[in-house]
């Protein structure tokens, strides 16, 4: 069996070049990234340069205490990844075994079913959240909230699923500062839930790759046994600490954002589409039959949107991310103008 790989969008250097755009007209609304660098990046210029000839200290010490701090753990209940994919490679890597069976609630992440075939694992699906669905699979993946739909699992489903799974849940909080679950407290109640967080998405540094899980003490060493000693490097591992011990800038960036959202949505709605609520910095909007033309229409004047044409239960719909007002604003103006 060849496993599924995971698909690029093409880069703004080669849509731009394609299109004959200037660079600075390209916008990611495909990438669930942040509108821009939040204030509290910090220099380059202040990073200790000294010692970037020697290998960051593979224990990440200082990394984890900044997550623990942070997530309301204790730093034995943290590992570093670069970023949560790795983590979830990590992940499927460390609790999977060839012909074991690992499941998803779909539409979600790619990446679980990557991960979980890499391992040459069989990976199953069910379009609703049931602990029955999750039945006796070694590895559950869940999105909290999820990508693309945006919703949130209800916490008793959470709980439901959890507690009556014999295998690891993996809960991918990679959108967790929208809306503020860090689920420390629940990693202390249940030894086998291991939740992946993210500086990529709330905290707006996606470029330096660095995320973290939290679990029990048992779940991390044994992801620390399968990762690589210095996947992060000092220089991330700088801004996240940096970021990590500063939350309060993330935290206005994220009310913004979620104001923006609202603002964008209702814009949305009002062009007569049909967009759920979300949780996170995304939405997803039902377009119709003719998502995949609008989507290549909005390409070709340098809007990037994520079409979903290989899933049969999306095709109909695109998902945007939230940006800033003017970028939000330009995309709307140009879908009415595609649609009329
Ligand atoms: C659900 C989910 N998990 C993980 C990621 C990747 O996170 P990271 O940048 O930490 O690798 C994304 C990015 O879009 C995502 O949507």
């Amino acid at each position: 069996m060849t496993a599924e790989r995971y698909v690029w969008q093409p880069t703004s250097a080669e849509i731009a070049d394609r299109f004959g755009l200037p660079l600075d007209r390209v916008v990611r609304f495909d990438q669930n990234t942040a509108p821009e660098a939040t204030d509290w990046t910090i220099p380059v210029a202040d990073v200790p340069l000294h010692g970037l000839n020697e290998y960051p200290a593979a224990s990440y010490r200082p990394l984890r205490e900044a997550a623990a701090a942070y997530a309301g753990v204790e730093p034995a209940q943290v590992v570093p990844g670069a970023g949560v994919d790795e983590l979830i490679l990590l992940a499927a890597r460390a609790f999977l075994a060839p012909g074991d069976q690992a499941t998803a609630f779909t539409p979600t992440y790619p990446l679980y079913r990557i991960a979980t075939e890499q391992q040459r694992a069989t990976f199953t699906s069910s379009p609703i959240a049931t602990a029955s669905a999750a039945g006796g699979a070694r590895l559950t993946w869940i999105c909290v909230p999820n990508n693309p739909t945006g919703d949130r699992l209800p916490d008793s489903t959470i709980e439901r699923i959890i507690e009556t799974t014999p295998g690891v849940v993996v809960l991918d909080a990679a959108y967790a500062e929208f809306t503020g679950d860090l689920w420390g407290s629940w990693i202390a109640r249940y030894s086998h839930l291991l939740v992946l967080h993210t500086l990529s998405k709330g905290f707006g540094l996606a470029g330096i790759r660095v995320g973290y899980a939290i679990g029990n003490e048992s779940l991390i060493d044994a992801i620390d046994r399968v990762r690589p000693p210095g996947s992060v490097s000092t220089l991330s591992s700088t801004l996240a600490i940096a970021a990590l011990s500063n939350p309060e800038r993330m935290r206005r960036a994220v009310a913004d954002l979620i104001v923006e959202r609202e603002r964008f949505r209702d814009r949305l709605t009002s062009l007569g589409l049909i967009v759920p609520p979300s949780e996170a910095n995304f939405l997803l909007a039902h377009i119709g039959t003719t998502a995949p033309i609008v989507a290549a229409a909005l390409m070709s004047e340098g809007l990037v949107v994520r079409e979903f044409s290989h899933i049969p239960e999306l095709t109909d719909h695109l998902r945007f991310t939230v940006r800033s007002q003017s970028d939000n604003d330009r995309l709307i103006n140009t879908i009415e103008r595609i649609r009329s």
